[in-house]
């Protein structure tokens, strides 16, 4: 089967900083995969590139079976995004902006108002969604920003750091939206500062750091490669070996 996302040496360097450096890592179909690192490990700088809004300096990425730098279009038409900062539009509502951006996708009207309706309930905004999103809290443009990347089911799903500013009850609400996505087939690639939610949600988790891989596999597998108990173990065990 061809992988979701086949990454091969690659670099980036911004300035003289080096933030890739030479990184490789598959992700199967179906598959939700981890990318686990603290502040400026440079996993948005990963996502930016498999979801081509940059380009690497060097080495190939594959998303879906497209080549981001030769058929960047191919990879936009299969793929999904939420990023780290929020891009819903402060001067129409809730409601407003779920149907159009299902318009903007391709889905009819009706298809559009359904869609955003039903995604407005799982994301426990219903009561918000006629109200201005310029009036939301924090955590509510959190929720529409990745109701928003529901909107259609893409290829490949990209998460750039999910979870955070959600409270406890929005985060498991988003945990299982994930896992239900990656039942029927999407594939996840997800960043995380978090042990626990890599440990909950990931078949795979990369611990990155330095611009590199340093350790993969499955939660069980990183814990036993290490000897120890926790994923923040495992973290602080080959964070300190790195540095050492
Ligand atoms: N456009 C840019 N110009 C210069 N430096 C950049 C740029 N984008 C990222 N960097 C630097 O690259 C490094 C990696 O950044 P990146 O945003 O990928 O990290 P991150 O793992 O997403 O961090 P965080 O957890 O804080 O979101 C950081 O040191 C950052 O300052
Ligand atoms: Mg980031």
């Amino acid at each position: 089967m061809q992988p979701a996302i086949e990454v091969r040496g690659l670099g980036k360097s911004f300035g003289h900083q080096r933030v890739l450096d030479g990184l490789d890592f598959t992700v199967q179909p179906g598959e939700v995969f981890a990318l686990l690192g603290v502040n400026g490990a440079g996993k948005t700088t990963i996502i930016n590139i498999l979801t081509t809004l940059i380009r690497p300096d060097e080495g190939t990425a594959l998303v879906a079976g497209c080549d981001v730098a030769l058929d960047p279009v191919g990879v936009t038409q299969r793929i999904a995004l939420t990023g780290q900062s929020v891009a819903v539009d402060d001067v129409l509502t809730g409601a407003e902006n779920l149907v159009m951006m299902g318009r903007l996708s391709g889905l009819g009207p009706a298809r559009a108002k359904a869609r955003a309706a039903e995604l407005l309930e799982r994301f426990a905004l219903t009561d918000a969604a006629n109200r201005r999103v310029g009036a939301y809290s924090g955590g509510m443009r959190r929720r529409l920003d990745l109701a928003l990347s529901f909107l259609v089911t893409p290829t490949v799903l990209f998460l750039d750091e999910p979870t955070t500013g959600l409270d406890t009850r929005s985060r498991r609400e988003l945990w299982a939206v994930i896992r239900s996505l990656a039942e029927a087939g999407t594939t996840v690639l997800l960043t995380t500062q978090y042990l626990e939610e890599a440990d909950q949600l990931a078949h795979r988790i990369a611990v990155l750091d330095g611009g590199r891989i340093v350790a993969s596999g499955t939660p069980d597998e990183l814990k036993a490669l290490v000897g120890v108990a926790t994923l923040d173990d495992v973290f602080l065990a080959l964070t300190d070996k790195e540095s050492a």
